[in-house]
């Protein structure tokens, strides 16, 4: 039987990767392909051990692939063959020219819009998912309607939000799902054939509808607005640590006002992840390009917060290991940006390694599973590095460890035997606050901890 429709996903990264598999279980009728110009990705999605972890997705694949998920690297083909296509390929800040360090660098995107232009040979619907600035949709759709004779190209605007680690729930049972298009008649209609989609599990008043400038800023904004609560708890538990408060106390006392809400106020060493920075940096960057300098400075401030409290980390724990850590063994407990993935973009903990490296530490870094991204991220970094991941072995003989990821399984160690294998006085820097601070105070630990009063025993 003929698939109801066919729908591409060019990028199959974090985003396009699980998004697709989740329309594929969803739809059974439509016929999902996700293609990638890396065929190593693509491989590792057709095996065994698919390129990404993430609670839940090896069921789906297992559930779908073959059936009406395909993994490929022919994208000429594919483009000719679908009527749908989400661009989901990465749009990371740009590091030369005009905006370095600040704007997103879309070249990626636009040889994606020019390929598909080259071998599209029937109309089709462009849904960008990749995070993009404000008003990109339009010059898109020049690109593409340039020359494209009697093609007709929509663009529409389907942010993803789907965090890291939750994705699966997140794609399953989203708070929303944000389709925007152009006003006219034919982008109406290619909103239409995307609402369509998402109808097939999301309650239809889940799916947002508007036009496709505010869906574009939307997920900057989204994303600022999460990282600038993260900023504002952290620029808090510094506060706290000078003045005896104790930040989770204050983050559940202000959480309680339903105005404020609960989520996103717990204070860590700092946010990471492949979009917040990006994201950020990129709003920024608009404001100043339209003369809104204050405004910009303002979302700015939320990166700066955000580097100061990772330094800050740093500077804590130099301090109270006596002002030097150089030929000292310390262990970092995750190196994951979060708990549940092996993503390590932007994680702080690259940031607490080189800064312990820098001053000569012998670093351990144990993560159940980061363990191969971490080497890449620190390459070319010198130094006395391993990686360990048993976290008995990587605490073994340390004076110190840092707690950096959230992972379940640091919470429930037998902190006993940890302390028997350390070298005395033994520090945990909780960079989660996520131990029992009191229990290791009382088993003969030193704990600093992010926005609470120190526990020292001299
Ligand atoms: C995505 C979005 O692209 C990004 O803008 C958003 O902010 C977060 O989600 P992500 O899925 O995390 O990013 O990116 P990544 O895992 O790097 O995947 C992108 C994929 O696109 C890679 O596998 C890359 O090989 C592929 N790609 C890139 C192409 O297939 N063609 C290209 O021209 C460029
Ligand atoms: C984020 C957005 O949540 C998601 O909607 C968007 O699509 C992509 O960017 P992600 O980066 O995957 O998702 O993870 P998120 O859960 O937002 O965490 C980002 C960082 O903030 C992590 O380093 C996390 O540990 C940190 N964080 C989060 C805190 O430090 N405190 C908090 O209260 C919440």
């Amino acid at each position: 039987m003929p698939f109801e429709k066919t729908i591409l996903c060019i990028g199959a990264g974090y985003v396009g990767g699980p998004t697709m598999a989740m329309i594929a279980a969803k739809c059974p009728g439509y016929k999902v392909t996700v293609v990638d110009i890396n065929a190593d990705r693509i491989r590792a999605w057709n095996s065994d051990h698919l390129p990404i972890y993430e609670p839940g997705l090896d069921e789906l694949v297992k559930e779908t692939r073959g059936r009406n998920l395909f993994f490929s690297t022919e994208i000429e083909k594919e483009i000719a063959d679908c009527e749908i296509i989400f661009v989901s390929v990465n749009t990371p800040t740009k590091t030369f020219g005009h905006g370095a360090g600040m704007a997103a660098d879309l070249q990626y995107w636009e040889r994606t819009a020019r390929q598909i232009l080259r071998h599209a040979n029937s109309n089709k619907i462009i849904v960008e998912k990749s995070t993009l600035p404000v008003r990109t949709a339009l010059a898109m759709e020049r690109i593409l309607n340039a020359s494209s004779g009697n093609t007709r190209f929509d663009v529409v605007s389907n942010p993803e939000f789907l965090a890291e680690g939750s994705a699966i729930k997140d794609l399953d049972t989203p708070d929303r799902v944000l389709i925007g298009s152009q006003e006219t008649p034919e982008g109406l209609q290619a909103r239409k054939a995307i609402v369509d989609i998402y109808a097939n599990w999301v309650p239809r008043d889940k799916i947002i509808e508007s036009n496709v400038w505010s869906s574009e800023l939307s997920k900057l904004a989204a994303n600022a607005f999460l990282a600038q609560r993260i900023s504002s708890i952290n620029s808090i538990s510094a506060l706290c640590e000078k003045t005896e408060a104790n930040i989770d106390e204050v983050a559940y006392a202000i959480g309680t006002d339903s105005r404020i809400g609960a989520g996103f106020l717990k204070a860590s060493v700092g946010f990471g992840g492949s979009c917040f920075k990006k994201d950020i940096l990129n709003l920024v960057y608009i404001c100043r390009s339209y003369g809104l300098d204050t405004v910009a400075d303002y979302w700015q401030s939320v990166v700066k917060i955000n580097e100061w409290q990772e330094s800050r980390f740093i500077r804590n724990m130099l301090a109270n290991m006596f002002n030097t850590v150089a030929g000292k063994r310390i262990a970092l407990f995750g190196f994951a940006f979060k708990a549940n993935t092996g993503d390590t973009r932007e994680s702080p903990a690259i940031y607490v390694a080189k800064g312990l490296l820098e001053e000569q530490a012998e670093v351990v870094i144990s993560d159940p599973k980061a363990l191969s991204n971490a080497p890449k991220e620190l390459e070319g970094v010198e130094g006395d590095m391993t990686f360990e991941p048993d976290p008995y072995a990587a605490a073994k003989e340390a004076h110190a460890i840092a707690v950096l990821t959230e992972w379940n399984q640091y919470r429930d160690l037998d902190y006993e035997r940890v302390f028997e294998s350390m070298i005395q006085p033994a520090f945990i820097f909780d960079g989660r606050n996520i131990l029992d601070h009191e229990k290791l105070y009382e088993i003969g630990f030193n704990v600093l901890a992010i926005g609470k009063k120190p526990l020292k025993h001299f």
